[in-house]
């Protein structure tokens, strides 16, 4: 089983509206909610891959209730801690061809919340933790956790940014920053010098249409994605640490092949979570044949 951790979950809430024009009154056309948060993505992905997955997280008041709804219609296993305060919305306005995306703070996490949560997350086969820390929680609290986590001999990958993203990636398998979450922590372009400040025992740097860079252990691995595609970028980077977990001890040439091969599969899908499966076949195929001399 793999267990996905997202500490700041929220529900995604979606209006729809034929133009915004700040300060009038507005009709919705329509709206949908729906669980969001990086692990929440990852877990889907990993669903849609057929693997048995378990989503965690921290999940106060009404909202916090509909996220449980969402994954239960989802077939999303759950196991979410309450909270005392109300789970966070994050809404986007889509308008006129344009997004406008409100996100709320979110819950006061306590000491005690953090701790039930760990206590809560089961042994697995992998662990990710995914997405930002709520208030309340620091990038010390998390690497505690991770550095706890994977003293449990399981592989563990976290992406997050920041001085989370810092502060954990030592204790971690594998750590997932994009190319600017890299160099906000490490304060260099250059992802390979980055990836190396970073001092996880696998650092995968997604690189958006350019693919991925990793470096694992003395190793530098390039991989182009198998086709430049256009669609929907956002949650790419999931699919990626999906790929990941799903492949966990495959050698890291294929395993970054098939992250490369699942994560542009994503961007053909609309959603985040979602990724195109007859895409993702056609890329492995090709992808695994390599070129002929
Ligand atoms: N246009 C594209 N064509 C093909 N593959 C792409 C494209 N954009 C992204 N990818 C693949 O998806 C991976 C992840 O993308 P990106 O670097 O944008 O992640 P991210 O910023 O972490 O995304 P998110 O946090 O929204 O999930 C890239 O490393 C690459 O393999
Ligand atoms: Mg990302």
């Amino acid at each position: 089983m793999i267990v996905t951790v997202t500490p700041n979950l929220a529900l995604d809430v979606t209006y729809e509206l034929p133009e915004l024009r700040p300060g009038h009154e507005h009709h919705v056309r329509a709206v949908h909610g729906r669980a969001g948060g990086k692990g929440i993505n990852v877990a889907r992905v990993l669903r849609s891959l057929g693997q048995d997955v378990l989503v965690l997280g921290l999940a106060g008041g009404a909202t916090g209730d509909a996220v449980r709804a969402d994954l239960d219609g989802a077939g999303l296993a759950h196991d979410l801690v309450p909270c005392a305060g109300e789970t966070r919305r994050t809404v986007t306005v889509v308008a006129d061809g344009e997004a406008t995306l409100l996100r709320e703070p979110g819950p006061v996490v306590g000491p005690d919340e953090w701790a039930a949560l760990e206590a809560r997350i089961p042994d697995a086969d992998v662990l990710v933790v995914s997405g930002s820390l709520p208030t309340g929680v620091d990038a010390a609290a998390l690497a505690g956790l991770v550095a706890r986590l994977s003293a449990r001999g399981r592989p563990v990958i976290v992406d997050t940014s920041g001085d989370a993203l810092r502060r954990a990636a030592p204790y971690a398998w594998a750590v997932k920053p994009n190319a600017e979450e890299l160099a906000a922590v490490t304060g260099t372009d250059d992802p390979v010098v980055g990836a190396l400040m970073l001092r996880s025992r696998a650092v995968v740097v997604s690189l958006g249409a350019e693919g991925l860079l990793a470096v694992t252990g003395d190793q530098v691995h390039r991989v182009p994605p198998p086709r430049v595609v256009t669609g929907n970028p956002t949650g790419a980077g999931d699919a990626v640490v999906a790929a990941l977990a799903a492949g966990a001890g495959t050698p890291w040439p294929e395993l970054l092949r098939d992250a490369a091969a699942l994560s542009a599969a994503a961007v053909l899908a609309p959603v985040a979570g979602s990724f195109d499966s007859a895409a993702y076949e056609g890329f492995r195929t090709c992808l695994s044949s390599p070129p002929e001399r």
